[in-house]
């Protein structure tokens, strides 16, 4: 086993930002043994401002180094969607742990042929479905779940965000299909189908419409969805890319059971309004949201608790802890393929106009 988790970085963007945030958090609060070893962008002003902004070893311009380097233990891949799938296979082959970021790929195809290459190297490999580490969720699903709501009925889900190339997003490539494989559905509501069939259970079918407003070829900034449930539950997924700056990512979810009603708009942290049959609205404040989510999920460790204060860092402390105890880690790439196999069942219903099942 592992002494310590060194890490290697792929993309010191936005996300490859806020990866070194967590990581940094998780090394300073010394939970675990860690070092932010190598990290590598292409592009130089990226690179210098993230290697200046956190204790990153060493830089570089080619992430083969990253991946080459013999003292990484575990790379996480931070790229536009195109560049995943090579680098999550060379680090496998090189016998690395992976993390790599949403979507995993274009396709569900290609991200079972990452799935199988991680498999076959025995490596540990999570993907960064960071909403299922969100309070906000795991309020919801246990309050959705409890005898008292009732059996759910339905939710409306509405995810939106300014068009991911302006706002806090200073690079183009979300609007090239080259790059970004498809718009609003695969690169942000991939987030909305994982974190619903983790919430309500099995989907068996969806119905799906997509436009383009903002006319970047093969880029949808509208997917409307039809989603059924085997539990017979249903919901209607609406997930939009607009101009409005000052709005970043937002989702609003209202759900309706029989006994109850529950609300959210939040991304991660956040209040949740409900109301039970017979009673007026009542409102759960962030810190009570917070509280109950780590009843649910069990954490009773004093420094996970000071961890999961803040955004993403439990999901990359799992991580970290599941490479050193060479465990699994959670969620992996086979829930990454679930995700997948949802997103290319919309497009296909949009395509062929009909509902797609299971
Ligand atoms: N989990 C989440 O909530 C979440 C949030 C944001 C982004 N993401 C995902 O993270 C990935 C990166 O998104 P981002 O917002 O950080 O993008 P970004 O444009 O901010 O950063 C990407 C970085 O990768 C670098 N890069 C480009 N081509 C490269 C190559 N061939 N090899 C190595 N580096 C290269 C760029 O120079 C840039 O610094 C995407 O797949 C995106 O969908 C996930």
């Amino acid at each position: 086993m592992p002494k310590e988790i060194t890490v290697g970085l792929i993309g010191a963007g936005l996300i490859g930002t806020a990866h070194s945030l967590y990581l940094s958090a998780i090394q300073k609060k010394k939970v675990l043994p860690l070092r932010l070893k190598a990290v590598a962008d292409p592009d130089p002003v990226r690179l210098e401002r993230l290697t200046r902004a956190f204790a990153w070893e060493s830089k570089s311009f080619e992430p083969q180094a990253v991946i080459e380097d013999p003292e990484v233990n575990a790379v996480f891949v931070c790229t536009p969607t195109a560049f995943h799938k090579p680098y999550v296979e060379a680090a496998a082959e090189k016998g690395k742990a992976v993390f790599c970021e949403k979507p995993l790929a274009f396709t569900a195809a290609e991200a079972r042929q990452m799935l199988q290459a991680v498999e076959e190297a025995g490596v540990v490999h999570q993907v960064g479905l960071v909403l299922r580490a969100g309070p906000v969720w795991n309020a919801l699903k246990s309050l959705v779940r409890r005898p008292e709501s009732g059996f759910p009925i339905t939710c409306i889900f509405r995810d939106d965000q300014c068009f991911p190339v302006k706002g806090m997003h200073d690079s183009a490539w979300r609007s090239r299909q080259e790059l970004a494989g498809a718009g609003t559905l695969l690169e942000h509501s991939i987030h909305d189908l994982d974190i619903m069939e983790w919430m309500f259970g099995r989907i068996h079918q969806v119905q799906a419409t997509t436009a383009s407003r903002f006319g970047h070829a093969g880029i949808e900034d509208l997917a409307r969805v039809w989603v059924e449930f085997e539990s017979g539950m249903t919901a209607t997924l609406v997930s939009v890319w607009h101009d409005v700056l000052h709005r970043h990512s937002n989702r609003r979810v209202e759900v309706f059971c029989e006994k109850a009603y529950y609300a959210i708009e939040a991304e991660f942290f956040g209040t949740l309004d409900y109301m039970m049959a017979d009673r007026s609205l009542k409102t759960l404040s962030d810190d009570e949201v917070f509280d109950l989510s780590l009843q649910t999920r069990g954490i009773t460790d004093p420094n996970e608790k000071k961890l999961a204060r803040i955004y993403g860092v439990l999901q990359d402390y799992y991580f970290c802890r599941a490479v050193l105890a060479e465990a699994k880690a959670e969620p992996g790439f086979e829930t990454a393929v679930r995700a997948h196999e949802l997103v290319d069942a919309c497009y296909q219903s949009a395509r062929e106009a009909k509902p797609i099942g299971w």
